[in-house]
């Protein structure tokens, strides 16, 4: 199919401007912000901790998932073409917390609203992108003693699925650049998204972390 072939070619191709290797370059500082607050590949991670991210991580999405909700009810063709509906995870951290007898919540942080498709692309690419790490997560968390008997699914909400969600996600993305999409805009959304799930997971920083 020539649209497939166009969709390979762009994935094959390593230039400089495109749209997710500046999503990467441009988060990154971020993304180590929020793996070291965070620290889930700690070996001394326990439940109290772990909870205390999912917590937080859940609030976060309620927000997230929100803002993504809104842009959907007046962009359904785009939403749709990115698989939205699919990609609601706020249930699954839910779902984790009762899993681990947390049901509490910690409020919800206030995040800018999404105002078309570029703001939308950006903010899924911190999400999406988490189900990457979140399967480093996953395999650290089966080691842990303290959490044996505990299956925490909101890491790695696809599965075997991960590769093939992530692969149509930088295809929608490209696509939509390619049809005018603003790149600019994409990178910053992703930015604040990023930087707000920074600060908002602060308190779960170890106090070593807080004082160094
Ligand atoms: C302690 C927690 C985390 C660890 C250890 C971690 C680790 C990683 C690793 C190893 C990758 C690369 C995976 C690969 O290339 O196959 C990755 C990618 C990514 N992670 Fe994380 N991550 C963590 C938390 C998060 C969170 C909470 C978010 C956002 C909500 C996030 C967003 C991303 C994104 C957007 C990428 C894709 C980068 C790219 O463009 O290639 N990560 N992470």
């Amino acid at each position: 199919m020539a649209a497939d072939d166009d969709f390979h070619h762009q994935d094959d191709r390593s230039d400089r401007d495109d749209v997710l290797r500046l999503l990467r370059t441009g988060t990154a500082a971020e993304h180590e912000a929020v793996e070291r607050t965070l620290d889930l590949l700690d070996a001394r991670l326990d439940r109290d901790r772990l909870t205390s991210a999912l917590t937080l991580m859940h609030g976060f999405w309620i927000a997230a998932e929100q803002g993504l909700d809104d842009w959907a009810a007046g962009c359904p063709d785009d939403a749709a073409a990115v698989d939205w509906s699919r990609r609601r995870r706020a249930e699954l951290f839910a779902a984790d917390l009762r899993a681990l007898d947390a049901d509490r919540m910690a409020g919800t942080p206030r995040l800018p609203a999404i105002p078309g498709t570029d703001e939308a692309l950006g903010r899924l690419y911190v999400l999406e992108g988490s189900t990457l790490g979140g399967a480093f997560i996953d395999r650290h968390l089966a080691t842990l003693p303290a959490l044996s008997g505990v299956r925490i699914r909101a890491f790695s909400p696809y599965g075997a699925e991960t590769g093939a969600m992530w692969a149509a996600f930088r295809r929608t993305t490209r696509a939509h650049v390619t049809a005018g999409g603003d790149i600019d805009r994409i990178v910053s959304a992703a930015r604040d998204t990023f930087r707000a799930l920074a600060l908002w997971c602060a308190p779960a920083a170890r106090p070593e972390q807080v004082r160094a």
